[in-house]
């Protein structure tokens, strides 16, 4: 596996309410924040030398794997993974919208399971698999999810696309043969401006349906 150095620029953010969030956190412990069907992203975090220092301005050395390739980046603690993958790695395929946990267009598999990776600290991150969107395809061809999202006009702007493609591969990774319900609930925590959920969730079916004659979820 190759190791990328990643853009240390780091993109310098000046949220109060973010800062004011980090530190009612406290250095030890980050919470929890809920994403579709209950699946989530914060947890105890590891050990860290980076958590003894919640400075703004004060960078620290991460590693971080994502789609399988190890990047080591500088970060302040209370970067956000979104803006990491975004900003410093430029991993643009992840979308940044409300900001906030409500929308899911930064929706990202961590360890296999959904989150919202702008409620997800990059430190927590360290030392986990992370997998955006980038991570789907197979050179040029596309994932049978992204098939399936193609070929049932799941989409118009494409805005809140990858984030819905990443909550239905969390989604299959876990209930390969899920019903309509479970479906619908599993993407609950994704918003569609242009309200193609119902395409959303035929594409969803299908995907499940390719995945199950393929073999299984290989993303
Ligand atoms: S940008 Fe993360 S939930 Fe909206
Ligand atoms: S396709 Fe436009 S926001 Fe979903």
């Amino acid at each position: 596996m190759k190791e990328k150095e990643g853009n240390k620029k780091g993109k310098q953010l000046s949220s109060v309410s973010r800062r004011e969030f980090i530190k009612g956190l406290g250095a030890g412990a980050l919470g929890t924040a809920a994403l579709s069907g209950g699946i989530i992203a914060l947890k105890e975090a590891e050990a860290h030398p980076a958590e003894e220092s919640l400075e703004e301005g004060i960078k620290i050395p991460l590693r971080l794997k994502i789609n399988g390739i190890r990047y080591k980046v500088e970060v302040e603690p209370r970067y956000t993974l979104v803006d990491v993958i975004r900003d410093q790695l430029q991993l643009t395929g992840t979308k940044k919208a409300c900001d906030r946990g409500e929308c899911g267009a930064c929706t990202v598999l961590l360890d296999g399971k959904p989150v919202y990776s702008c409620m997800t600290l990059a430190i927590t991150a360290a030392g986990r698999d992370i997998m955006t969107i980038e991570g789907l395809a197979s050179g040029e061809e596309l994932h049978p999810i992204q098939q399936a999202f193609l070929e049932n006009d799941a989409f118009q702007c494409g805005f809140c696309t990858s984030g819905q493609i990443m909550a239905v591969n969390g989604l299959l990774k876990q209930n390969l043969n899920p019903s309509r319900e479970e479906a619908r609930n599993a993407l609950a925590g994704n918003i569609c401006r242009c309200g193609t959920y119902t395409r959303i969730l035929e594409a969803t079916l299908d995907a499940s349906q390719r995945l199950r004659k393929g073999g299984g979820n290989r993303g």
